[in-house]
């Protein structure tokens, strides 16, 4: 398949979210991965077609903090020239507001709050997941950011702590604070990352929010992506650890809607995709070992969609030869890999809604 940047660029302004939110073709978004979505990842993901609008890793936001250098360095250095999205995570509300401030005169092209993060270092400070423990505070929080940007305001939540049922109760609050999006990672924060992903309470966030509302959770093929679309009528997708295991997905949801044959990529597009992983992460002076860990924190998705040991085997790679050969050994064929994850696809499929 072919890796040529796509034509037609959009301007990576506030005014192209937006104007992406309300398009008749769904907004198609990389989603925010710490450690993973860098500036680095983006640009590559835009070589195989890319998302509309890029996410970045969160901000981690207290009274007295200032936003991460690096995290500001992909933003400054956004070479898609499409839309980037600013995440912060955090409670402290005048860090926030200042935070969000900062970030909006970097030119972003929209704020968003975490609500969803199920990391227990995080929510046991009542911080991203954990604030869903606490709508009121939510209440506060929205208000002021609300208040403060004169750009787009997002959030991304899950749908509870502990339970889908405080999904509607936080439903009414987002309603209020004039949000220009919501992102709905269909789970509770105590699911973590297991099946089933509830499509049916993004339908119902569709159905009672004033503003667009992004799916997200488990969209993993063109065929299954477009499924979700309808059934939830959101106004976009937003895709994480599909795109990291195929960033063709985007281009392949695009040929989806469209009507168009999908086009897999073979065995050799996918070394070719790893390889150009490497040369993109790679950082000079890092040493060889350091280099082959920073890359299994990708691998670790890709091979979910790789049959056979080359999982198992990547994970144990030490040096570069050792990696390029496991790579070869399993992806150097001309056959076509639909890059879907093996296990959990097949075992559990994602129950959606009439
Ligand atoms: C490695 C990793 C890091 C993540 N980091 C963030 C983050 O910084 N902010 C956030 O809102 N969600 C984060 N998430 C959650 C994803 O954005 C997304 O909501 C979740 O993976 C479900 O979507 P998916 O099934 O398409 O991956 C992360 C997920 C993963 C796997």
């Amino acid at each position: 398949m072919s890796v040529d940047a796509p034509a037609g660029e959009a301007l990576p302004t506030p005014a192209t979210f937006v104007s992406g939110l309300s398009a008749t073709r769904p907004l198609l978004a990389l989603a925010p991965m710490q450690e993973i979505t860098d500036g680095a990842f983006w640009a590559l993901v835009h070589r195989y077609g890319g998302a509309d609008v890029y996410w970045t890793e969160y901000f981690r936001v207290q009274a007295e903090s200032t936003p991460e250098r690096r995290i500001l360095d992909a933003i400054r250095g956004n070479a898609t020239g499409r839309p980037v999205v600013a995440q912060m995570i955090g409670n402290d509300i005048a860090g926030l507001v200042r935070t969000a401030r900062v970030l909006e005169r970097e030119g972003v092209a929209a704020v968003d709050l975490n609500l969803g993060c199920p990391a227990p270092v995080v929510y046991r400070k009542c911080a991203g997941g954990g604030l869903l423990r606490e709508p009121a505070r939510i209440d506060a929080i929205l208000g002021a950011l609300r208040d403060a940007l004169t750009i787009p305001f997002t959030v991304k939540t899950r749908l509870g702590f502990a339970s889908v049922d405080e999904f509607e109760p936080l439903l009414a609050i987002f309603a209020r604070h004039g949000l220009d999006a919501l992102t709905v990672h269909a789970r509770t924060v105590a699911q973590l990352y297991r099946l089933p992903v509830h499509y049916a309470f993004i339908r119902r966030a569709v159905d009672v929010m004033p503003c667009p509302v992004i799916a997200n959770g488990h969209v993993h093929s063109a065929a299954q992506a477009a499924e979700v679309l309808v059934a939830t009528g959101a106004h976009g997708l937003m895709i994480g650890r599909a795109a990291i295991r195929s960033p063709w997905l985007f281009a392949q949801i695009r040929q989806q809607l469209a009507g168009e044959a999908v086009t897999l990529p073979t065995g050799r597009d996918v070394l070719a995709y790893v390889r150009a992983l490497w040369a993109s992460q790679d950082v000079p002076g890092r040493p060889e070992r350091n280099h082959c860990e920073r890359m299994k924190k990708f691998m670790n998705y890709l091979g979910e969609g790789v049959p056979g040991p080359f999982l198992h085997q990547i994970r144990r790679a030490a040096t570069a030869a050792e990696f390029d050969a496991i790579c070869r050994e399993h992806l150097d064929h001309g056959e076509p890999l639909a890059l879907a994850p093996i296990d959990t696809a097949a075992l559990v499929p994602a129950p959606l809604p009439a």
